[in-house]
């Protein structure tokens, strides 16, 4: 399931982070984004609809790959399977998460911003991670440094990442994707511009995917 997960996000190549406050937000937005070409989605459980905004994009916007991120414990795990999301991403990860993440089917990338979290995440068998929060954990000189001990590990960063450093980050070669909340922020979701964030997405994907 992590190969499936390492393929999955190398086809994303950007992942955004997506907080719905508004139920009625969740389907125009994911429309948006897919009209550009980002079509991996992170809908993170951070506001309460979360989870309804989430179901209505898988049920309504057939081109979205919908993963479920903000995943704290092993409930909310459950809930991300339950709602038929295609992987799980969380910022960090405990104990239980992990055992819980590496008996479930679902796809998931736990949050890693130290070398003892990475093995956490490498001895549950989490080769593919996120690294979080990017660049506020050292940035691209932090993921470089990880990769000496760490030849296998591969990472999604997110936080900090946006249109002027994605490039950066995507030409390390152990980065698969990069997540951010660039392309979708509060104000032009809150705004209702659908067609702002679609010409954002599609000039992510011009420029970054290969
Ligand atoms: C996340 O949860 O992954 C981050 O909040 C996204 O970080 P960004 O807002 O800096 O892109």
């Amino acid at each position: 399931k992590q190969q499936k997960l390492a393929v999955l996000f190398k086809s994303a190549c950007v992942i955004p982070v997506l907080t719905i406050d508004r139920l009625d937000d969740a389907i125009p937005l994911a429309r948006a984004l897919v009209a550009g070409g980002v079509r991996t989605l992170e809908v993170t459980l951070r506001t309460p609809v979360a989870v309804e905004a989430a179901k209505a994009i898988i049920a309504n916007v057939s081109d979205a790959v919908v993963g479920i991120g903000t995943i704290l414990n092993a409930n909310d795990l459950s809930s991300a399977e339950a709602l038929g999301a295609h992987f799980g991403i969380s910022p960090g990860a405990t104990p239980e998460l992990l055992k819980a993440a590496a008996a479930s089917p679902l796809p998931f990338a736990p949050g890693i911003a130290t070398a003892s979290e990475l093995m956490q995440a490498l001895a549950h068998g989490f080769d593919l991670v996120k690294f979080f929060p990017a660049e506020q954990s050292g940035g691209i000189k932090a993921l470089r440094a990880l990769a000496g001990p760490f030849p296998n590990a591969r990472f999604c960063p997110t936080g900090g990442i946006g249109e002027a450093n994605a490039a950066s980050w995507l030409a390390e070669p152990n980065v698969v994707a990069v997540g951010g909340s660039w392309l979708c922020s509060a104000a032009d979701i809150r705004s209702g511009n659908w067609a702002g964030i679609t010409a954002m997405s599609e000039r992510a994907m011009k420029s970054l995917k290969p």
